[in-house]
């Protein structure tokens, strides 16, 4: 298994998976990741999980508890799953954004938005470092597994607690290099090896799934994460460990 290196400060723009690169390329490096895997990702989140974010996503939804009348916005919401939760917990009676920077992710959650009866979702192309959304307009902001994949995490945190209203709260779901201990050993090959095969052969291209994996391995563990959090004003930071810690649901509020 290849060695994971022990991240620097400010670790995330300099990291592709566990290649070191400029920061500056980062963002198209990962866009070309998703471009790549748009039309399989649905089917291959499943693969990959068994199923499993599936039910990650619901406990991320019934913890976000978004109510009628509310302003939501899922960051990074590629094609829609969380949104699309959102809107049926609330009959439709939210305004639901969806903002990525990959117009193609966008593009199908869209056609399975419409596949679904739903036209009422807002697509929006943006970056979760710069959303292109007023200060203090947001009531509910999520991302479930994005913030591994922008440029400067913190920058994108900052961002949230802009948007958000006093009082909205911030979700992140993302997956952890902090699973327990009997897990971990297991997790990460599966993670190293695994992975990109089922990559290899069914979404046919090894290496943007050899980068979701290594990505995962890269990305700060629970406390660190909070601890950013609080710095960039979502406050009262906890979190929730789902699957022993293979998923965890981070949540904060904006006061
Ligand atoms: C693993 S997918 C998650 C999609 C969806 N949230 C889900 O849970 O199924 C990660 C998404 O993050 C998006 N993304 C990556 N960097 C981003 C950025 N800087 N701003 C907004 N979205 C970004 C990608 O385009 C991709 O759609």
């Amino acid at each position: 298994m290849p060695k994971i290196t022990l991240a620097p400060s400010n670790p995330e723009s300099e990291w592709f998976g566990f290649r070191r690169v400029n920061p500056q390329d980062k963002a198209s490096m990962v866009g070309r990741v998703f471009s790549s895997v748009a039309g399989n990702y649905d089917i291959m989140n499943d693969l990959m999980s068994g199923g499993l974010h599936r039910l990650w996503k619901d406990t991320l939804v019934r913890r976000m508890n978004p109510r009628a009348g509310q302003n939501l916005l899922d960051v990074a919401g590629g094609t829609g799953d969380v949104a699309l939760r959102c809107h049926k917990r609330t009959n439709g009676e939210a305004k639901i954004t969806v903002c990525d920077i990959n117009p193609a992710m966008l593009k199908h959650g869209k056609a399975k938005a419409l596949d679904q009866g739903v036209t009422d979702i807002t697509w929006v192309t943006g970056d979760a470092e710069n959303l292109p959304f007023a200060d203090s307009s947001i009531d509910t902001y999520s991302i479930a597994f994005g913030l591994r994949n922008v440029t400067r995490i913190d920058q994108a945190l900052r961002e949230a607690a802009r948007v958000l209203k006093p009082g909205g709260r911030f979700f992140c779901m993302e997956f952890s290099p902090g699973v327990t201990p009997r897990l971990k050993p297991l997790y990460e090959a599966y993670c190293v090896n695994i992975l990109p095969l089922i990559g290899q052969f069914i979404a046919k291209d090894r290496d943007a799934y050899q980068y979701l994996a290594e990505s995962i391995l890269k990305f700060p563990p629970q406390a660190a994460l909070a601890k950013r959090m609080e710095q960039a004003g979502l406050e009262r930071a906890k979190w929730t460990d789902l699957t022993g810690g293979i998923a965890v649901i981070h949540e904060g509020w904006r006061l």
